[in-house]
């Protein structure tokens, strides 16, 4: 049955037949989430020989707690993952296992407790209103999401840094894009069973770009340890942090990548959610005017720690953007050795695709799964199984900074609708691809008016 105010959004296309080895290794490299098949998103895992692995994608609530909660040292992150991102994060939070990655954790931990994230959300509001300002300026029809990538990068920025001294956010930005675009893309060669300890090659440009960024964030650990000067941040957690000997627990090459994984992970991931949202928004006046007359009833400045529980609205718009367009889409794990998945075996070596995009919009969990529906996440309505919608992953390896990015998205999204006027260019509809995380294809033209 279709419901008169029913509103599906665009969504990346699903298969409806096997692929063979050439057609998946193409649709890799242009968009992994089309990967997944239809059955995906009506059943809960289904195994299929590749390469000579099993491989497993799993689609359930069950399924994914196996592997992420329950038996989690039993997987690694996928080798295809690991090659990816290894030789532009060497071995920090994101790619390491064991006790290195254990240790790591334990030292950011305190950064993301709710405290830190609430001192944060004045540097959040002033984020928004530069936002604000940029977007105000733009042609009709221009590129939102350098405004919004800029914002992102910022709030971040002033987590590790407080004072950030000889950042050129400018070339840093273009640096990030860069690696981005050389990494960020499956090669056929990645689809071949490699050890993860195989590097991948970078081409001239994105070891340019990592240079730029290397030495941007060694400047920073150089400038901290000149002035001396603590600050509450988590660069000066990492630079405190002491083993039980006394000694550093962290070298400066960890530091360095530990900042570049928050940066890397952390921004981009927050900007694009903000984005879906804006779209969904521009496209819905009604829910427009909804967010904005809250915002308003809540603050005519700058938006506090106070505020974040009275933008509950706001919040359900994040909270179903992020169930239809989660932009970490999937994850990938390899079994370290023989194991179980909800009693099914699983060998040594077998690959899981966790899809958090086919659970949040599975037939079985959810009812007309692509409409989009803010009232699924009102306080009477949010799902009672916070495994039903897990944008931010689960287990020990979960998201460290979830309730960072909930509450940016919520000031952002807030300020930006209070501010200004949004709608879409005529005939304009975005194409979602998952490059890395699940964007628009071609960018997000949005016509945004001051109010
Ligand atoms: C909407 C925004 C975000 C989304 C959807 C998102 C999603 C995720 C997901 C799904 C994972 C788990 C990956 C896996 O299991 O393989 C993850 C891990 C991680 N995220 Fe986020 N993230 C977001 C924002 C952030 C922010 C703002 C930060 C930091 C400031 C951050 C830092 C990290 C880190 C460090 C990890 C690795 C944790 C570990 O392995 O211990 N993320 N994120």
């Amino acid at each position: 049955m279709t419901h008169e105010s029913e509103f599906i959004p665009p969504m990346p296309p699903r298969q409806t037949r096997p692929l063979g080895l050439w057609k998946t290794a193409q649709v890799l490299r242009h968009s992994p989430v089309e990967i997944l098949p239809q059955e995906a998103f009506q059943f809960t895992r289904i195994s299929a020989p590749f390469l000579g692995r099993t491989v497993h994608t799993l689609s359930g609530p069950d399924e994914m707690k196996a592997v992420l909660q329950d038996d989690p040292d039993a997987w690694r992150k996928s080798p295809l993952i690991q090659r990816m991102l290894r030789p532009i994060l060497g071995d920090a939070i994101l790619t390491a296992h064991g006790e290195g990655w254990k240790i790591q954790r334990k030292v950011l931990q305190p950064g993301f407790v709710r405290p830190r994230i609430m001192a944060l959300i004045p540097a959040m509001s002033e984020a928004a209103r530069t936002a604000a300002d940029l977007i105000a300026e733009l042609e009709p029809g221009a590129d939102v999401t350098p405004a919004l990538n800029r914002a992102a990068l910022s709030v971040i920025e002033r987590a590790l840094f407080t004072r950030a001294n000889d950042f050129d956010r400018g070339q840093i930005r273009e640096a990030i894009e860069l690696v981005f675009s050389e990494t960020g893309r499956t090669r056929f060669t990645d689809l071949l069973p490699l050890p993860e300890t195989t590097p991948r090659i970078l081409g001239p440009k994105a070891l340019k770009a990592r240079k730029t960024l290397r030495r941007a964030v060694e400047a920073e650990i150089a400038s901290r340890r000149r002035t001396g000067r603590p600050e509450q941040d988590i660069l000066q957690l990492m630079l405190d942090a002491r083993d039980a000997a006394g000694a550093p627990t962290l070298s400066d090459r960890f530091i360095r990548d530990n900042v570049l994984s928050l940066v890397i992970a952390g921004h981009e991931t927050t900007a694009i959610a903000i984005g879906w949202a804006l779209y969904i928004l521009a496209c819905r006046p009604d829910w427009q005017d909804k967010v904005r007359a809250e915002a308003e009833q809540v603050s005519t400045g700058n938006f506090t720690a106070d505020d974040l529980p009275n933008l509950q609205f706001t919040r359900q718009i994040i909270d179903e953007t992020l169930r239809l367009y989660p932009p970490a889409p999937l994850v990938g794990r390899q079994a370290i050795r023989d194991t179980q998945i909800c009693e099914r075996e699983v060998k040594k070596g077998d690959v899981a695709i966790i899809a958090f995009y086919a659970l949040q919009r599975h037939n079985r969990y959810w009812d007309r799964p692509d409409v989009f529906e803010p009232e699924r996440f009102s306080l009477a309505n949010r799902p009672t199984d916070p495994w039903v919608s897990r944008p931010f992953g689960g287990g020990p390896r979960a998201c460290i900074g979830s309730v960072f990015a909930v509450s940016e998205a919520i000031i952002i999204l807030a300020t930006l609708v209070r501010d200004l006027a949004f709608s879409v260019p005529d005939g304009f509809e975005p194409k979602p691809v998952m490059t890395v995380t699940l964007r628009p294809e071609d960018r997000l033209p949005l016509i945004a008016k001051r109010r």
